[in-house]
């Protein structure tokens, strides 16, 4: 095939690759063909092959909201497009496009050392900045959602590429329309919006007990003290593997959140939407006695029940098993059903 002039080689094949150091479960996981994504032109091409093949295959981004199985058959394209850049700016806002490998965390400190405050709740959340949008992304009161202009992918379904406005995301809590339609799109590139007018959000009972009454944090302030918390409370995947939060804060009718709490005072939840209630599932894991327990080489992470951890050899599987244990026991005690948030894949 003639290649056009400035068009990128095609993407890398990397046969066998070991997924060890690309997903923070640290799961000895097997890429059959993994796929180096460098360009958005590369896609086209690579997906016509797969279909023509019948290929099974996947997008990795950083690895750090997915369950790996010991063997990924088929294709497995490894999201590292990079690039950074101010497309444009004006009276209220600073537009800012971003390519899908980016390192999510590398982001939020570039904005920052940049003069461009938004993000700081964000730090450090492990992952990439086109994986960011799929899960919606949140922390500390702020979502990822909230800064975001639009969102350029690769439709699978209707081989084109698209762009699709913040409100054609769907975003929610921990949910899209990318997350809804899984297999469709291999989001390429991110533009945000960074309002000019900032204000600390600080509202968050963690965050807030970080500052005194009061007093006016800078955007480097709450970005400080966000790491300083999730350093705390969130295990270093290069320490122990882990996903973050394992399971999504259930949202639950607010009579059942009455009943409850009836029986439970201490019951820690949030607002949502009108007549329902968001639980902590870390709480209540906490108080079925998960925090800390091992099951061979998987647990509990000690210092936060809703992160399950792996402590050496674990596979997928022991994970999985582990997550049944704690959903059977959340439910006999609760009658609270706990979704799995990484992807299994
Ligand atoms: N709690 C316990 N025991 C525990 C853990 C939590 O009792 O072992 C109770 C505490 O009272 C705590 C409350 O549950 O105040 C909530 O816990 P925390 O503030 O740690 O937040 P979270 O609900 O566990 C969510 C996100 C995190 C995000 C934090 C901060 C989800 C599923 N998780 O966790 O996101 O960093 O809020 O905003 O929404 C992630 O998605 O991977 C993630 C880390």
């Amino acid at each position: 095939m003639n290649r056009a002039q400035n068009a990128p080689p095609p993407a890398k094949l990397i046969p066998n690759l070991g997924l060890k150091d690309r997903n923070t479960f640290g799961f000895d996981a097997k890429a059959e063909l993994a796929y180096e994504i460098t360009a958005p032109e590369q896609i086209p091409e690579l997906i016509s092959e797969i279909a023509r093949q019948k290929l099974a295959w996947r997008v990795l981004g950083g690895g750090s909201n997915v369950i790996l199985p010991d063997n990924l058959p088929g294709a497995t394209l490894l999201m590292n497009i990079s690039g950074q850049e101010i497309i444009s700016s004006n009276s209220e806002a600073t537009f800012l496009a971003v390519g899908g490998g980016v390192n999510w965390h590398d982001l939020v400190s570039w904005t920052l050392e940049n003069d461009l405050p938004g993000l700081e709740n964000l730090a450090l959340i492990p992952g990439t900045v086109g994986a960011a949008p799929i899960q919606n992304i949140g922390a500390y009161g702020v979502e990822v959602a909230d800064y975001i202009d639009s969102i350029e992918a690769f439709d699978v379904k209707d081989q084109a590429f698209v762009t699709l406005t913040n409100e054609a995301c769907c975003f929610a809590y921990r949910d899209s329309y990318f997350k809804q339609n899984p297999q469709r799109f291999i989001v390429t590139k991110v533009v945000f919006k960074l309002p000019k007018a900032w204000q600390a959000r600080i509202h968050y009972a963690d965050l807030a007990k970080q500052f005194s009454e009061g007093s006016t944090p800078s955007p480097e302030d709450i970005f400080l003290a966000v790491c300083k918390i999730r350093t705390r409370k969130l295990p270093d995947p290069k320490l122990i593997g882990n996903a973050g939060s394992f399971f999504q804060n259930p949202i639950v009718p607010n009579e059942k959140f009455e009943t409850l709490l009836k029986a439970h005072p201490n019951l820690v939840s949030y607002p949502d939407a009108q007549g329902k209630r968001k639980l902590a599932a870390g709480w209540l894991i906490d108080q079925c006695g998960f925090k800390g327990q091992r099951m061979g080489s998987v647990g509990v992470y000690e210092n936060q029940a809703l992160v399950l951890v792996n402590h050496g050899d674990g596979t997928s599987k022991d994970i999985l098993g582990l997550a049944k244990c704690i959903q059977d026991k959340v439910r006999a005690e609760f009658g609270v059903s706990l979704q799995i948030e990484p992807n299994i894949l």
